[in-house]
């Protein structure tokens, strides 16, 4: 289905996609009256939308049928735009389609590492351990409790070093002492706090050396690295697993993807049944589908959003994912130098970047200031969206606050519930997308350094609520004047 003909690619391309995302010229009024331009650093928790994905999905829906139907032109419309939707994806991650299925689940990477833990096990029936890492998501941390027996986390190499994704020495010790138990370990690629890359391919050779299968989430990484999962003439380095989600991969509404050996999944039959996925029911019994994905896809997916999806990454692969990441990279270590300046400003994680690689995200603290009030004053007053908290990945937010920390930030005890420890135990995050731009991070250094200079005074203006957010008294905004559906309705009906 088409072809790259003669149309632009690499930094061409790149230059005319940086802008074409929506949201980026949104205004909102800011707590001095001014209507500014939103500068969107939110990333990491979700990106904005790639303009023309939205609107090729738009004009297939023009066609849009259901998959399940067949005789049609929309049918068979649908059904090749869905199949290709497959197709590109594995090609973009490397993964051979003999070997390696794609499907789509979920709407993040959740359904999909919950299913993919859940096979594993199933694989290894005698083995009942799975290991991960201290620095993953949630979503890669809960759903392997929930369904191993045992789940160890592999520490990061020393804090006070400047490289800090997972150990491999304490990986291999941990598969050693485990030897026979391990089913799987399963890793983040970057973190989702501090953007922290890991070494996948050295894991994956490590894992496999004891018998282990590697389950990858590519959350934070699909987006902004290259990504191959198979290596032909180095199978110890495949990756058996990749999970990954479109929201974060300028598609929001668009599903989770998974991409995985079939010959695992064949071992078992799905969890999810349903429509689609069967050759033939009768009253008594059922026969699954062989046939990939289907067998995993029970009832009607989200077509248009998988197609949507998979539009920002045929855009993604013409632009070359090296090319992105090096230019990403400008934009993160601008934004590091910047910090770096500012006495009062602690980032986590190394800041060397040929020493601890990163990707898309940074997470800091300012000495005084609790990361509420920082992310508060970053929105009201400068018109910069960032996350604070701790980011849906508890132990190693903590892990990485508990260090040699207590001069500038007091004791953070990650036990203690209180509203005031609550406002206390947390970071904020500013985090970049491929439409972030050099501009972007001097507003962030500027507002940041004013807020440094400021804080005190700034604070004043402040009170918590009964969810334990800062609010500026003086600046109550009604966003729901802003928008709300049943306006937006009403004004449609108007026109
Ligand atoms: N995983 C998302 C984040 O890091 C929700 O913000």
């Amino acid at each position: 289905m088409g072809s790259p003909g003669k149309s632009l690619t690499g930094k061409a391309l790149l230059a005319k996609i940086r802008s074409d995302f929506m949201g980026l010229d949104t205004l909102y009024e800011t707590v001095n009256g001014e209507r500014t331009r939103r500068i969107y650093l939110d990333s990491t928790a979700s990106s904005l939308m790639l303009r023309p994905a939205a609107s090729i999905a738009a004009d297939f829906m023009k066609h849009y049928s259901n998959t399940h139907s067949k005789l049609h032109h929309s049918a068979h419309i649908s059904t090749a735009a869905y199949d290709w939707a497959h197709a590109r994806i594995l090609s973009f991650v490397g993964a051979d389609p003999e070997i390696y299925t794609c499907f789509f689940t979920g709407s993040g990477t959740t359904g999909g590492i919950n299913r993919m833990a859940r096979v594993f096990r199933d694989v290894h029936p005698g083995k009942d351990t799975a290991i991960i890492s201290i620095m993953e998501h949630h979503s890669n941390d809960l759903p392997h409790r929930k369904h191993m027996k045992n789940v160890i986390h592999v520490p990061v190499e020393g804090l006070k070093e400047d490289k800090m994704c997972i150990s491999l020495p304490q990986l291999e010790k941990t598969l050693r002492e485990e030897a026979g138990k391990v089913s799987y370990v399963s890793i983040t690629a970057v973190s989702n706090v501090t953007g922290i890359i890991n070494p996948i391919q050295d894991i994956a050779r490590i894992a496999h050396k004891y018998g282990a299968l590697l389950m990858v989430d590519g959350a934070q990484s699909v987006a902004h690295l290259p990504t191959k999962m198979f290596y032909p003439d180095d199978p110890d380095a495949c990756i058996d697993a990749l999970v990954f989600s479109g929201h974060k991969t300028y598609t929001p509404g668009s599903p989770g993807v998974v991409i995985a050996r079939k010959d695992h999944l064949l071992a078992i039959e799905p969890e999810e049944v349903g429509g689609g996925m069967v050759d033939r029911v009768l009253e008594d019994r059922y026969q699954v589908k062989d046939s990939f994905p289907d067998r995993e896809e029970a009832g009607t997916p989200n077509i248009p959003g998988a197609i949507a999806l998979a539009t920002t990454i045929e855009i993604l692969d013409r632009i070359g994912m090296q090319t992105l990441m090096e230019e990403e990279d400008i934009v993160m270590e601008a934004a590091l130098k910047g910090m770096a300046d500012i006495s009062e400003i602690h980032v986590y994680g190394g800041t060397d970047l040929d020493l601890c690689p990163r990707a898309a995200s940074i997470s800091f603290n300012i000495a005084g200031m609790d990361h509420g009030l920082v992310a508060a004053l970053l929105n009201d007053y400068f018109n910069i969206a960032v996350r604070n908290q701790c980011f849906c990945a508890h132990p190693y937010v903590k892990e990485m606050m508990s260090d040699d920390l207590e001069d500038k930030f007091g004791i953070i005890d990650f036990g203690n519930m209180s509203p005031e420890f609550m406002r206390k135990a947390g970071m904020v995050r500013a985090s970049f997308g491929l439409y972030s731009t050099m501009e972007d991070v001097e507003l962030l250094i500027s507002a940041l350094k004013d807020i440094t200079q400021n804080g005190e005074e700034y604070s004043k203006g402040y009170e918590i609520n009964a969810e334990n957010d800062y609010v500026n008294v003086s600046y109550q905004v009604d966003n729901q004047a802003i928008f709300n559906i049943v306006g937006a309705v009403d004004q449609y009906l108007e026109d």
